[in-house]
């Protein structure tokens, strides 16, 4: 008889927390503005909001960051990690940074100018925002797979290479510096690109002499699935999987709060000296000394020690394992939600959950709401709030998907809370019927407007 999965460690340390009423709960998110970014931890029992930073460490993290070396310059732990990054990736140039989308600062800052087009599958909203900020545009060249949730393939990240080949061909005033292909696919539901796949990007950017980078928060998941999914890699360790992928790229950013298993952290990885030497400019000026680029030697430490965990079967294994346990309950259960089921989250698909919720009361939002106030689990919407207004036009454009992300923390939530929030998702199914009405935006920033958003619930 084959043996279930059992995670390859044990609990160290507990952290209470903290259940609450319905009505409470109905309370905090109105004096919240409705938006859930607004609410502080002790109002949720159950926290989905992201993954990003929020996973449990590891005693050996935790050793590391005792023997933290806090030098400004030639930090050991800069060294140690700086060796990792070349182990686990290959690149030879390492830059630190506090987190991921201060990567895409520094890196855009060399690579990115007015006009410039950045293809792409699906490109995460910091990644977007640090491209159209500099009056760039970010051209989705995901697969059509991606955007329908019923459909099943096993790579949804991938990228559709015609639609990127008919761009760089039609690049005649050299308008494109480089393709970014974001591993996994968070913006299509943490969804895997296969290595077939990055081996024919990889072809058709040296075709045209383009350079190609990852945005890497998830490299590790992403490897995962394709041991698992893909035909001639069974055999072959993560580690093999995750070189072999960096091996086609010419650089990286990386969010290390997500597959580097640490609460804050980033970096950028990459072979070529000219623009490491210019990142380096930018690096100082906007992170830090390029020997801590905004983080602790302790931190540093504890990332080192973070990748190469990260990079193990068996941790991978318990971690997707666990999201699917989640998926799966829901799918039995009748509830919409994109398949196959993501590597860091489940996204829940709100134009079939709650089609009767017009649109442009955002649908996602309201469904998130409601998750958050019949079981105290925060989310977050995945829809027409984060997508945002067209640059030039200022009107809201509306996603293919209204999603719900439910991320699932690294090493953090048992297999009883993955039970009670299925429990609680059953409730609102079903009673989806009864939900007509949605929101309205009562205040919004110029950009990323879903952090700070304010929104007024609409009744009859
Ligand atoms: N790229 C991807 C694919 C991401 O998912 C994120 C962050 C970033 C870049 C930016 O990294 O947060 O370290 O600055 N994603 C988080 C999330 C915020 O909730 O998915 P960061």
């Amino acid at each position: 008889m084959n043996l279930p999965y059992a995670e390859p460690y044990k609990t160290k340390m507990v952290e209470y927390i903290k259940p609450s009423t319905i009505e409470e709960r109905r309370q905090w998110i109105k004096e919240a503005d409705y938006n859930l970014f607004n609410l502080t931890s002790d109002k949720v029992f159950i926290d989905l909001l992201t993954d990003s930073g929020t996973g449990a460490m590891s005693d050996k993290q935790w050793a590391e960051m005792m023997i933290g070396d806090e030098s400004y310059a030639g930090s050991q732990s800069f060294l140690k990690l700086k060796e990792t990054v070349k182990q686990i990736t290959g690149f030879s140039y390492f830059l630190p940074t506090h987190q991921g989308r201060a990567a895409e600062n520094v890196l855009f800052s060399v690579l990115v100018k007015e006009g410039n087009i950045i293809p792409g599958n699906s490109h995460f909203d910091t990644t977007k925002g640090h491209i159209e900020f500099r009056k760039a545009t970010a051209l989705d060249c995901t697969i059509d797979e991606a955007f329908d949730t019923t459909v099943y393939h096993p790579f949804k990240g991938n990228v559709n290479i015609e639609k990127l080949e008919a761009a760089l061909k039609n690049d005649t005033e050299d308008r494109i510096p480089f393709v970014i292909v974001t591993v996994t696919c968070n913006s299509a539901g943490g969804q895997p690109v296969s290595i077939e796949n990055i081996k024919q990007v990889s072809e058709v950017c040296k075709k045209y002499d383009t350079p190609l980078y990852f945005d890497a928060a998830r490299f590790a998941e992403n490897a995962y699935f394709i041991k698992i999914r893909e035909e001639g890699y069974q055999d072959k360790t993560i580690k093999e999987i995750v070189k072999e992928m960096f091996s086609y790229a010419d650089g990286m950013t990386m969010s290390a709060k997500k597959d580097g298993l640490v609460n804050m952290g980033g970096f950028i990885a990459l072979n070529n000296e000219e623009v490491y030497k210019k990142a380096t400019v930018f690096n100082i000026m906007y992170e830090g000394f390029i020997t801590y680029g905004g983080l602790n030697g302790r931190d540093m430490g504890a990332l080192a020690v973070g990748l190469d965990e990260a990079t193990e079967f068996d941790y991978l294994e318990t971690r997707i394992e666990q999201v699917a346990f989640l998926g799966q309950q829901l799918v039995d259960a009748g509830i919409p939600v994109q398949q196959p089921f993501g590597g860091h989250a489940i996204f829940l698909d709100a134009n079939k959950f709650v089609p009767t919720i017009p649109r442009n009361e955002y649908r996602a939002q309201a469904l998130a709401i409601e998750l958050y106030i019949a079981g105290g689990i925060r989310s977050v919407e995945i829809g027409t709030i984060l997508a945002d207004r067209d640059p030039f036009t200022h009107k809201n454009r509306y996603p293919e998907l209204e999603l719900v992300r439910l991320a699932i923390p690294r090493r953090t939530y048992s297999l009883n809370h993955m039970r009670y929030i299925a429990a609680v998702l059953k409730n609102i199914y079903a009673s989806r019927d009864q939900a007509k009405r949605g929101y309205k935006i009562i205040d919004e920033a110029p950009i990323m407007r879903h952090f700070t958003v304010k929104l007024e619930k609409l009744v009859d």
